[in-house]
């Protein structure tokens, strides 16, 4: 023994799994997107987007709020790259703004538009920060949403002209690209439940929407192969595990049926290079529904992809319609909607488990279940690398007196959903890296600005940024490349 005491003796080795540390080179980052946090919507020739519109309609979002100034991103560029060097986690993902490139959805580039992303891709990599970019989050140019938006198929070629541009700008400088973050939300929340731009609702609509934006993925996919070979590409889907709330068949076929919306029709076309049966069937009263599906078009779909990311907050429990009165009797609570309540005909109703804690969206906290889902890919579907490009939670934050923000219920849920990625690592799941959801406080979609997502609390009438004592907690796990025990 040389210092005398026994631990300073001890064979050096990485700490186990078990105990918290993540493997070489695992990739930590954190994600933003660009309508959630640029502002600036008129700047620089960018066209207006379907969440421009949406949002300025009365009623569509809490307090009426709007991503007109946001969190003032576009302007604060240089102060925001700042902020993501100090937290030092070594990815950030954002995503591009379709109108800011071609403001009406076709023709030329904007080239203002793609300078701004030019700036922030180079003030990344000077920080040594890697750039994964996303092409596609929610903010379709208006233009293309007038001419029938994703229920339209020249929506899917219009997108690879647009990735063709983004490609040609930034494929020596981005090698690694998200396609759509959660197509099932632009299809079913925007098409179906309205919660979302456009706020259409009509389930056929969100059917055939689901087919383009996937179809638009295995186009963007060719694309990138072609323009830029060495990138690594994938797509970014809010899978989750989906239970019954009984063995009873009527909740067991309720809750197949919300996987199948939720889950297998996204997973079943991109790994298997079909639609669930059960699905087609559910959908086939529902024009254009899947009508819209071509000949060749699965193959497109189902071209291998790198990885795959993983958007994962919250699991659903699902009861039958008709089995409410028993769900409720076996103890569990059934909430208002919320924009997670599953898609209305798919003949299910979301119940909670009372003893669960939520957070402030209400989304039950169970980390377990994103290993679950995560070991089911790996199963079911792929071995490929994944990434949980989304995590992270609302809570009731506050500033205190002392200008301190002790948002210890994020730390604990970021804690507990890394260590849920440690034992999907475990059971022998390829996880790569994990995305903080999100850097900043930001646009909460149909919530505005009443739940805060961020590690860095902002203030939205100043713009004043005031990291949370999560930052703090998320800056020592990266450099530490593990969890505090
Ligand atoms: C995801 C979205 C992201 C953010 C989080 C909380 O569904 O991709 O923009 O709203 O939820």
């Amino acid at each position: 023994m040389v210092g005398g005491r026994y631990w300073e003796d001890a064979p050096i080795v990485a700490l186990q799994r078990g105990s918290g540390a993540f493997p070489d080179g695992f990739l930590w980052g954190t994600k933003t997107s660009a309508y959630q946090i640029e502002g600036s919507v008129d700047a620089d020739g960018r066209g207006p987007s379907i969440w421009d519109t949406f949002s300025h309609r009365t009623g569509a979002t809490r307090n009426g709020d709007t991503g007109d100034v946001a969190c003032d991103h576009y302007r604060r560029l240089d102060d925001d790259l700042d902020l993501l060097a100090r937290l030092g986690a070594g990815a950030y993902c954002f995503s591009i703004a379709w109108p800011r490139i071609q403001p009406t959805g076709t023709g030329p580039a904007n080239e203002s538009g793609l300078d701004f992303y030019r700036r922030l891709v180079d003030g990344l990599l000077r920080r040594s920060i890697v750039p994964v970019v996303t092409l596609y989050h929610w903010d379709l140019p208006q233009s293309l949403e007038d001419a029938g938006g994703w229920v339209s198929r020249d929506t899917v070629g219009r997108f690879a002209e647009y990735t063709r541009i983004v490609a040609e700008a930034l494929g020596d400088t981005v090698s690694t690209w998200i396609t759509l973050n959660e197509p099932w939300c632009s299809a079913w929340l925007g098409y179906a439940t309205g919660e979302h731009a456009p706020g259409i609702r009509d389930h056929g609509k969100a059917a055939a929407a689901t087919h383009h934006l996937l179809l638009a993925h295995g186009a963007a996919l060719q694309v990138l192969r072609a323009t830029t070979p060495s990138a690594q590409v994938g797509i970014g889907l809010n899978i989750q595990p989906i239970r019954p709330a009984s063995d009873h068949d009527d909740d067991r076929a309720a809750c197949r049926r919300v996987d199948g919306n939720l889950n297998r029709l996204y997973l079943d076309p991109l790994f298997k290079g079909r639609y669930p049966d059960d699905m087609l069937e559910h959908y086939s009263g529902h024009a254009p529904g899947f009508d819209v599906v071509a000949a060749g078009d699965l193959e497109t779909i189902s071209r291998p992809i790198d990885f795959l990311g993983v958007n994962f907050y919250s699991p659903t429990t699902v009861c039958a319609p008709t089995r409410r009165a028993e769900a409720q009797a076996a103890g569990f609570w059934i909430p208002e909607p919320d924009r997670r309540a599953r898609v209305g005909d798919l003949n299910a109703v979301q119940v909670l488990r009372p003893e669960v804690s939520r957070t402030q969206m209400g989304w039950e906290i169970e980390p377990g279940a994103l290993t679950e889902i995560m070991v089911r890919v790996h199963d079911e579907y792929a071995t490929l690398p994944l990434y949980v490009t989304e995590n992270g939670a609302a809570f009731d934050d506050y500033v205190g007196p002392d200008g301190e923000i002790r948002d210890a219920e994020r730390i604990g849920y970021l804690d507990g959903h890394l260590r849920a990625v440690l034992d999907a690592v475990g059971a022998g799941v390829d996880v790569r890296g994990y995305f903080v959801w999100s850097v900043l406080d930001n646009f909460e979609w149909a919530h505005g600005y009443s739940k805060r997502f961020g590690l860095t609390w902002v203030d939205f009438r100043s713009g004043e940024r005031i990291p949370k004592a999560s930052f703090a907690w998320y800056q020592r796990t990266v450099r530490d490349n593990a969890l505090e025990p």
